[in-house]
């Protein structure tokens, strides 16, 4: 495995033109989204939904295991660094739960999943139940949960009216985490609208003082990698990207950094259009809403930093990206650790002093179960 890390910080974008401010409590000033948007929200649940919960030995056989798993310290990483005992989290894109055992080792207090796609709501659910036949090691995790399917970007009812997720998660707020793992964030930067109303949602759900932790593609590299090569497409033997034609002189419109589509497949993991997130733009829209940012470090650099913690060294070794260092000598392949640079890791804090009494008379999660049946999980749908 290659330790060091190539720079990431490029300016392959400028800044945004917009810079106007939205009031993120006000779902009259988001516009409508259009088809586009919507049916690659449900390319991208579809996607999702199909991919069925693999088995242990299944799993160790996938050709990227050391990169999963790599994904899973870097995960563990961000948790253990921000999440407290009796911490309320919001999991965004929650997929299948597989970050309940990681919340459960920080001993969190309650836990609220939403997730696009039926399929992994159903599967986080049955994890969660611990009726799952995969890779589950324990029977009962020891906080309540709750789970919701539908579009945390942007909830519709099936009326076409705009649900906001402030209000359908009023009882259970504020959060004092928000998490979106493993790539989720850049299926909102579709549109300026959507990319906002993210945003807007975290923002809303957040305590003061709360932290937003995530996981997501890293621009820089990407449109840098297409600058290297000579056609429209690159990868490796385990992933490839490729640009539509309308992107063939790789100039990116530095008035609209959204909606900058190309499509991903890793094996074993993604095959769908995604979209461009240039990290300052990110960065400059958070701020608006009151999320300003605390650190963002490409894979490579967040390794290289924290596999030197002793208590990380230990986490990895326990989690065999890199082989146990006893009896698995096997490792992240180098395609594997060139795809890691394709990611970054950030974390934000909402602006504002924290209210240290709202553990006090506190009733907020008060909608979350120790088991959870089908007909508890919301469903709030982006569809007629
Ligand atoms: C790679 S999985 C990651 C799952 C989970 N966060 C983890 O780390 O294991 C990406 C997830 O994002 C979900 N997703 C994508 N777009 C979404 C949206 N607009 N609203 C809610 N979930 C979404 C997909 O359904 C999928 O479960």
């Amino acid at each position: 495995m290659k330790r060091g890390y190539e720079e990431s910080a490029s300016t392959s974008f400028g800044p945004p033109q917009s810079r106007r401010k939205l009031d993120p409590q006000g779902d009259a000033l988001f516009l409508e989204d259009d088809e586009t948007t919507r049916n690659l929200a449900r390319k991208v649940a579809d996607h999702y939904s199909a991919r069925t919960n693999q088995t242990l030995e299944e799993r160790e056989a996938s050709p990227i295991i050391h990169l999963k798993k790599l994904n899973n310290w870097i995960k563990s990483v961000l948790i253990h660094l921000y999440a407290r005992r009796g911490d309320f989290v919001l999991d965004l894109a929650c997929g299948k739960g597989g970050d309940l055992i990681k919340w459960d080792k920080a001993k969190i207090g309650y836990y609220v999943g939403i997730d696009i796609a039926e399929g992994s709501i159903e599967d986080c659910r049955t994890r969660y139940n611990g009726d799952a036949d995969h890779h589950q090691r324990r029977k009962k995790f020891t906080f309540p949960a709750r789970l919701i399917c539908g579009d945390c970007f942007e909830c519709r009812s099936r009326r076409k009216f705009l649900v906001r997720l402030d209000k359908v998660l009023e009882d259970d707020a504020p959060f004092d985490i928000c998490s979106c793992q493993q790539f989720a964030l850049h299926y909102s930067w579709s549109t300026e609208t959507r990319a906002r109303r993210a945003l807007a949602n975290v923002s809303a759900l957040l305590r003061p003082g709360g932290i937003f932790i995530g996981t997501m593609p890293d621009a820089n590299v990407i449109v840098k990698k297409l600058r290297e090569v000579e056609g429209l497409a690159f990868g490796n033997s385990v992933y490839w990207i490729r640009f539509g034609e309308e992107y063939s002189e790789k100039k990116f419109r530095f008035s609209n950094p959204f909606g900058i589509k190309y499509n991903f497949h890793l094996e074993d993991a993604v095959d769908c259009p995604e979209c461009i997130v240039p990290f300052h733009v990110f960065k400059l829209l958070a701020d608006e809403y009151d999320l300003e940012l605390v650190f963002v470090k490409n894979f490579h650099e967040f390794v290289d930093e924290y596999f030197k913690k002793p208590e990380f060294t230990e986490l990895m070794r326990r989690l065999g990206a890199l082989g146990d260092g006893n009896k698995d000598n096997s490792t992240l392949s180098q395609d594997e650790w060139d795809v890691a640079y394709l990611y970054l890791a950030f974390v934000l804090r909402k602006r504002g002093q924290p209210d240290r009494t709202h553990r006090n008379n506190d009733n907020r999660g008060n909608k979350g179960q120790m088991q959870i049946s089908k007909g508890d999980i919301r469903y709030v749908s982006s569809e007629d």
